[in-house]
């Protein structure tokens, strides 16, 4: 059967299917008529029938519909939203966690290989581990859309519209036991809940102009690394509970600051990497922290007061990078998810320091920020992987980088 290009272009059209192995994004990959399918709420080795949701003159999109020959992986989904056409939050409700974790690491390998430049070889030690609790409550950042009735929910899949929820149940049990999804928001085009160390804070968002706060505090307590920080609901902090905790041991164990030593805490938030790196180069060491967002700049300031070694600067990484690294020994580097990109890999790398912990989010971001390095004459020393959001296909990797 040819299928010719446009979304929904197939959506009558059904085939059967032998999948192949996972691919970025969510998705496993099989073959029809010379082309690739990325299909969904399928594993690699099953026989699927599967609904093409869109076709491309290179690719096809689909969903397995009905499973023919079932993988041991599967399970059946816990959340009555997950599904084809369904709440387009989650990507492997149908999988063990286990398998979730296998299917990631062979991502994060092949991200590694074929945009990172590295060999099969060189990544095979490269696995993905669980943290601590099981793969459903641990979301304690929860951002609902508003459908058109002022009910809050998901986006489908690729698409705009909002499928309503009354519990999601990946969201941290504080915030499955709100009233959030009980209640109308005519006024907002988003509710953001966000869950910290002592309640829940609910923020109505509208289509334009300020969000107000719905319902708990203003700031939001977060404990880590032995320090609360207080947080608009709004900064960025570790969506997992147990992620600040250990992503902070991951990236001091892999950097090992010594006294005295000079550090930059790129896109450094509130100081979650910041202040345990101040801790360990003493009063005679130096680090600076660099964050765009002014509220997480001043929680990190707050935070971090207690500790005369730590400067933050608020401003973007690409503008102030070139004035901050004179005589560096250390970096960390934790971008959002497109990544630091080749001006900043290429600023650092200029200035020697003698290793870059690289904590990344999407790992094709960070293999094409390795390829940077690389280029550079850096390697790839170490790659430690984290399940850090179960029942999505997002997984967190933290690079050591060295000259
Ligand atoms: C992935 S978060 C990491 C925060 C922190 N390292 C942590 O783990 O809590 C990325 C941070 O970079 C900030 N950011 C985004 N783009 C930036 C830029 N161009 N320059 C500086 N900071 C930026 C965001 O506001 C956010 O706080």
């Amino acid at each position: 059967m040819v299928l010719r290009p446009g979304t929904n272009a197939g959506a009558l059209v059904t085939l059967e299917l032998t999948v192949g192995p996972a691919a970025h994004g969510g998705h496993c990959v099989a073959r029809h008529d010379n082309r690739v399918v990325f299909v969904r709420h399928a594993l690699p080795g099953e026989r699927v029938r599967a609904r093409i949701t869109e076709t491309r003159s290179r690719y096809l999109r689909a969903d397995a519909v009905e499973v023919l020959s079932a993988s041991p992986d599967r399970v059946a989904a816990p959340c009555p939203y997950a599904g084809p056409g369904r709440c387009g939050g989650c990507d492997f409700q149908h999988v063990t966690a286990e398998g979730q974790r296998r299917l990631k690491t062979q991502v994060v390998r092949e991200q590694l290989v074929r945009l990172g430049g590295l060999a099969e070889s060189e990544v095979a030690d490269v696995s993905v581990s669980p943290l601590p609790g099981g793969p459903l409550g641990w979301r304690t950042r929860v951002r609902y859309a508003v459908d058109d009735a002022g009910r809050v929910g998901f986006r489908r899949h690729r698409s705009h519209e909002v499928l309503p929820v009354d519990r999601c149940l990946i969201a941290a049990p504080a915030i499955q036991d709100s009233d959030v999804t009980g209640r109308r928001w005519p006024d907002a085009s988003a509710v953001e809940c966000a869950a910290g160390a002592e309640g829940v804070s609910v923020l109505a968002v509208p289509t334009e102009g300020r969000a107000w706060l719905v319902a708990g505090e203003p700031e939001v307590v977060e404990r880590a690394a032995g320090r609360v920080w207080r947080l608009p609901p709004t900064a960025f902090w570790q969506v997992h509970p147990a992620a600040a905790d250990t992503f902070a041991a991951c990236v001091l164990d892999l950097l090992d600051p010594r006294p005295g030593e000079r550090v930059v805490d790129l896109y450094g938030g509130v100081g979650l990497f910041a202040a345990p790196i101040a801790e360990r180069v003493g009063p005679d060491g130096e680090v600076t922290l660099v964050e765009s967002d002014r509220a997480a700049a001043a929680a990190a300031k707050a935070a971090l007061a207690d500790l005369p070694q730590v400067r933050v600067v608020r401003g973007r990484v690409e503008r102030l990078l070139g004035r901050l690294t004179d005589l560096l020994d250390l970096a960390v580097l934790d971008p959002p998810r497109t990544g630091a990109g080749a001006a900043v890999v290429e600023a650092l790398v200029a200035v020697a320091p003698r290793a870059v912990a690289y904590v990344a989010c999407d790992p094709g971001a960070l293999a094409r920020d390795v390829s940077t390095f690389r280029a550079a004459g850096w390697r790839l020393a170490e790659v430690r992987a984290f399940d850090a959001f179960p029942m999505t296909h997002h997984v967190e990797c933290i690079a050591l980088l060295t000259p």
